[in-house]
């Protein structure tokens, strides 16, 4: 019996980006029926034949993370039990990520719980964006294809740079990100200590590095609340940076984070579109991922 053709099924979370990979990566939207029981059970209906198939699946897990992430797990079961002959997942965002390590007693590895979770749902290969942190790729048995966005954000902010940066990573945990794009664009980098009073409240920020008279951008892998970028950026302003651009690979953009954005000295933030936005505000530009995947042996070859 011959092999059927590879499918790109995509869950609800993000079904422009969908259509969007679908295109640039050669591949057939697969059709699929998602709905759910009267009590709030999601059922998953796959409406191609992917028997021996080499299949792709999409979800972000992002803004509604419990739901997707559900809806996600059976998806992919429906797929295995299909006899699809193997289950890519690309997850752009990889929610649950924050918590990776047990840092205090009582806390969970929700990391390594989804990582778990997607490996007795049954994928084979997972294809990801910008890990909060890079080590999470250990968590799989399978193999990760873990891309960055940076190439593609800093394209966009070049084109409004007034001259040669310095990069600022708002937190130790985003220096690994600040030092790429230093070094993709040949520059220095600029760290701030930042101590948090909770996940959503930040107490101090120091900057360790000068910004005055320079242009800044300030890298981040998340933006949540917006409250690290903008405190950041006002930093920067008080130490008298001439230009403030940010650059972050995921834009949950929670708690009125475009608002705070549209008020603060940050002249444009560039997001991509791993997470999908009904509304993005004037200062905001969002800068499509696909590119990653078009240009890459990621596609299926037709
Ligand atoms: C933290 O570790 C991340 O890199 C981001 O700095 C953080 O998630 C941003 O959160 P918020 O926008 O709520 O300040």
């Amino acid at each position: 019996m011959s092999k059927n053709p590879s499918y790109l099924f995509c869950g609800s979370s993000h079904t422009t980006l969908g259509k969007e990979l679908s295109e640039c990566m050669k591949i057939t939207l697969g059709k699929l029926k998602l709905s759910q029981f009267p009590d709030g059970e999601i059922s998953v209906e796959i409406q191609e034949n992917v028997w021996g198939a080499d299949v792709f699946v999409l979800q972000s897990l992002a803004l509604n993370p419990n739901y997707y992430l559900v809806e996600l797990l059976i998806l992919i079961d429906a797929l295995k039990r299909s006899s699809a002959k193997s289950i890519t997942l690309i997850m752009p965002y990889f929610g649950y990520c924050r918590q990776d390590r047990k840092d205090k007693q009582g806390v969970p590895i929700t990391a390594k719980l989804v990582a778990n979770l997607l490996a007795v749902a049954g994928i084979t290969r997972l294809i990801t964006i910008d890990l909060h942190a890079g080590q999470l790729e250990g968590f799989f048995e399978i193999p990760v294809d873990h891309l960055h966005a940076q190439k593609i954000l800093i394209k966009s902010a070049k084109e409004i740079l007034k001259g040669t940066p310095v990069i600022v990573s708002p937190d130790v945990g985003s220096i690994k990100i600040g030092e790429k794009i230093a070094s993709e664009m040949g520059t220095e980098l600029a760290v701030i200590k930042k101590e948090r009073i909770s996940p959503t409240e930040i107490k101090k920020m120091e900057l360790i590095g000068s910004v005055t008279g320079r242009p800044v951008i300030i890298a981040d892998d998340i933006c949540s609340t917006g409250n690290t970028l903008v405190a950041a950026a006002n930093l920067c302003k008080e130490e008298g940076a001439l230009q403030i651009i940010a650059l972050v690979t995921h834009g949950l953009c929670i708690d009125f984070a475009f608002e705070k954005i549209e008020v603060s000295p940050i002249e444009k933030l560039f997001l991509t579109n791993t997470i999908s936005h009904s509304y993005l505000s004037p200062k905001v530009t969002e800068v499509s991922i696909c590119s990653l995947f078009c240009n890459s042996e990621i596609g299926a070859k037709k």
